[in-house]
């Protein structure tokens, strides 16, 4: 399906998660014509501003973060003819979201017709502004769509999440609830079940008779920046394993769906996280930063960044071991680990197989390399590796580990992308395949709610690879991590 002509509502016009990442998708979608026509964006906040004022603001922000190799998300080619197209019809509310006015402002300003209202605010605000809308009437679908579309965090546990969802609930049915993860908007990831539903070559392997264990990582080199007063009370475990880490353990873990529809999908990733084991104590691996060398450069450790107690017992990293109780994967673990301040910047799955059955070419079977791996490469680098054992050259029966790539950037024409793309254009057309369900939310955080923390995190380096107890979880099974770096 086609994205139908809407308006687009951004309540948190003036943050951040406007400037980063909505405004460059949306001038993404217009550069590949994919914008609906008749799109107008409303921006809704605080400060007293006009539409001109706030489309040029941002305007000038791209201009200098086009310039900026730092920045992480960016429209290089900058074209003010696009950026027009997007933001020129633009009109800006100022306004209270806690304050019933702004609601009734923005009745009077959509009149009937197809809107989206996107939530790029603080996750206390989604509550208000789901009741504010939907007692304002506007949540009502007559002559046109009324959807919604909510950020993360999606509460903190089981009880806050179905607290959230019974508010939205209350106000708007399923079908107009967007739920975004954007692990899930991201190319490489939704390439995961292209890769594994449109290739005989991987499926019929793809179960516990030949693989040892899968890997799941998502590496950060970045500390937690300005956001340590969020980050204080969420951690490594809430921040990126129910959402995102679960986002790629499902796509690489699910049965494959009867089709493409939006229930089919979801239904099979809820199943998969249902399935999973409870955690166990001394699987769960909790780390937090102390200072240390990044990219040869100093950094402070966790607890002296700003908005963070000097005795904080928060962790910046989460490592575990987690068992999937269904027919295909009984007995095959799945390690995943996330972390800020860690050696390098890397998102991968590593799908480990067996050993041999016995040793032919003299191998040492011990030796934990051995075992041949996809690896599917997700952040910075896209693609898929596939490492195998070839004969090294020469009179000797020598085997050399090698390995074969395909790699996004350079099979196709690299396009600009910056995640979010695809879930404005599925949200726009209607398509909900890529947002999560209130019950994949809730199959996520049951899993979540059962792990057991230990008192305190276990420290490590910044710049290393996690602390030593999250190295030991690997060991203890005869396993290794391959490096982050
Ligand atoms: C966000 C987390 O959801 O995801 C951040 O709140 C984290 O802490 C980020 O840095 C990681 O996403 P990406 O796309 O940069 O890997």
């Amino acid at each position: 399906s086609e994205p139908q002509p809407c308006k687009l509502v951004i309540f948190g016009a003036g943050g951040d998660l406007t400037r980063r990442l909505l405004l460059p998708s949306l001038y993404d979608l217009a550069v590949a014509g994919a914008l609906p026509a008749d799109f107008q964006i409303i921006a809704v906040d605080r400060a007293e501003q006009t539409g001109k004022d706030w489309a040029a603001k941002l305007f000038s922000l791209a201009e200098q973060d086009a310039k900026d190799p730092s920045a992480e998300f960016s429209c290089p080619h900058l074209d003010r003819a696009v950026w027009d197209r997007v933001t020129s019809g633009a009109l800006y509310l100022s306004g209270d979201f806690t304050q019933a006015d702004i609601y009734t402002t923005l009745r009077e300003t959509l009149g009937a017709g197809n809107v989206i209202f996107y939530l790029a605010v603080a996750s206390r605000f989604f509550a208000r502004i789901a009741t504010g809308l939907g007692q304002g009437g506007l949540l009502k679908e007559g002559r046109g769509f009324r959807r919604l579309i909510v950020e993360k965090p999606f509460g903190r546990d089981l009880a806050s999440a179905r607290e959230l969802d019974g508010v939205l609930r209350a106000q708007a049915d399923e079908s107009q609830i967007y739920r975004i993860d954007h692990f899930l908007g991201k190319e490489a990831n939704q390439g995961i079940m292209i890769a594994r539903f449109s290739n005989v070559l991987f499926e019929p392997i793809w179960r516990r008779e030949y693989i040892d264990h899968v890997q799941i990582t998502a590496a950060e080199t970045i500390g937690v920046e300005q956001r340590g007063a969020f980050y204080e009370h969420t951690g490594a475990l809430r921040d990126m394993v129910p959402n995102h880490l679960f986002v790629l353990l499902s796509l690489i873990a699910m049965e494959p769906p009867s089709s493409l529809s939006a229930d089919a999908v979801r239904q099979e990733k809820t199943r998969l996280l249902q399935a999973i084991r409870p955690i166990r104590d001394e699987d769960y691996v909790p780390g937090q930063y102390a200072a240390g060398q990044i990219e040869g450069r100093s950094v402070p450790g966790y607890r002296s960044e700003p908005g963070v107690a000097a005795d904080s017992q928060t962790e910046t990293f989460a490592a575990m071991k987690l068992f999937i109780d269904n027919w295909r994967w009984g007995g095959v673990p799945f390690y995943l680990r996330t972390g800020k301040r860690m050696s390098g910047r890397r998102t991968e799955i590593n799908v480990v197989f067996k050993k041999p059955p016995y040793a032919l070419f003299n191998q040492n079977m011990d030796d934990p390399r051995i075992g041949n791996v996809i690896r599917f490469l997700l952040d910075p680098v896209r693609g898929v590796s596939i490492d195998f054992d070839a004969k090294q050259p020469g009179l000797e029966e020598e085997i050399a580990p090698v390995s074969s790539r395909f790699l996004y950037d350079d099979f196709f024409r690299k396009a600009p992308n910056v995640g979010y793309e695809a879930l404005l254009h599925d949200c726009m057309a209607g398509n909900q395949m890529l947002f999560q369900s209130a019950e994949t939310i809730e199959a996520a955080w049951r899993a979540i709610d059962a792990i057991v923390t230990p008192e305190a995190p276990y420290p490590y380096k910044a710049g290393s690879e996690g602390p030593d107890e999250a190295m030991a979880l690997l060991e203890r099974d005869g396993r290794r991590w391959i490096p982050v770096k």
